[in-house]
């Protein structure tokens, strides 16, 4: 019989469960879940005879994928697979997945809910200001960032985006005005939204002098990884700037944000996909890539 683990530091909604356990279930499948663990070794331990695994942004590392000797598949329920030793998966010939766009929506609605928190004085009741009219620069635009054009549209600001990946047609096919170097982007937009994995190359890129160029009032908002942001430069500009503001859903590793009180907020937990919805979409789909790789050798979502 085929395992599957759940392995969620940060567990699915019990919805979320309830329906992932029915997929895989009627497979025949046994259903096996570790939440909340408190340390890497109960990890490697639950992996050991496990065929499948379902992970969040729990770290699948070489010494993870070693331990699941009966591994073949794992899926990163949600976008970015930066957690995922890549290279591991290959050599034990474990096929990765992500499932793109079914978190989506969760993290686009928050990156805007802490847009409005900001520019609101973070509800303290004083005058604050309105997003209407503002300019939004979408630091790539694909599913999340997309979304976030969406929404930031009903809200009225004028939506721009950089995506060295989509021709303008397809950018203003989306609903957004493209923009052609991410210079031109920090410079024309008081709001700047950052939805670009973390890579060796995007490591550490929104540094300051990217983010010096932003014009008076500027906010960055970060809902994709603390990785992407120099934080040394992004706080020595706050120190030099009393207008920028930082809002992120990943707390940064330095203390230095600490000080900029009133322009500086961090979630308690990462949580731009911790809706019962989102967690409902990645998780089916998750179950499902993984019961259609079983039974058909279905890897459309592969990325190693
Ligand atoms: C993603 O890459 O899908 C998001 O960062 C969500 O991560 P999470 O599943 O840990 O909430």
């Amino acid at each position: 019989m085929k395992k599957v683990l759940i392995a969620t530091d940060k567990p699915f909604a019990p919805v979320a469960v309830r329906g992932i356990r029915e997929i895989v279930e009627a497979e025949g499948y046994k259903l096996d879940l570790l939440e909340k663990y408190t340390s890497p070794q109960e990890l490697l331990a639950a992996v050991t005879d496990a065929d499948a695994m379902i992970i969040r942004s729990d770290k699948a590392t070489r010494e993870v994928i070693e331990a699941a000797k009966k591994l073949k598949v794992i899926v990163r329920a949600g976008a970015g697979y930066d957690n995922i030793d890549l290279e591991a998966c290959t050599a034990r010939d474990v096929v990765a997945m992500n499932t793109p766009g079914q978190n989506a929506n969760a993290v686009a609605e928050l990156a805007l809910g802490l847009m409005v928190y900001m520019a609101r004085g973070f509800y303290n009741g004083k005058s604050g200001s309105e997003l209407k009219g503002k300019k939004i620069g979408v630091h790539a635009y694909g599913n999340v960032g997309q979304n976030v054009g969406r929404i930031a549209r009903g809200f009225g600001m004028e939506v721009y985006a950089f995506d060295p990946y989509m021709t303008d047609e397809q950018i203003r096919a989306a609903g957004a005005t493209p923009l052609h170097s991410v210079g031109e982007l920090y410079t024309t937009c008081q709001y700047i939204s950052l939805h670009i994995p973390a890579t060796a190359e995007t490591k550490r890129s929104i540094n300051y002098d990217l983010l010096r160029q932003m014009p008076a009032g500027a906010v960055l908002v970060n809902t994709a990884r603390k990785e992407v942001i120099d934080e040394e430069g992004l706080a020595r500009l706050m120190d030099e700037r009393q207008d920028f503001g930082y809002i992120t859903d990943i707390a940064p590793d330095s203390e230095a944000f600490k000080k900029f009180e009133g322009r500086f907020y961090a979630t308690p937990k990462k949580m731009g996909a911790q809706t019962e919805e989102a967690n409902v979409n990645a998780g089916l789909a998750a179950a499902r890539q993984i019961v259609n790789f079983f039974k058909t050798g279905d890897k459309k979502f592969k990325v190693n």
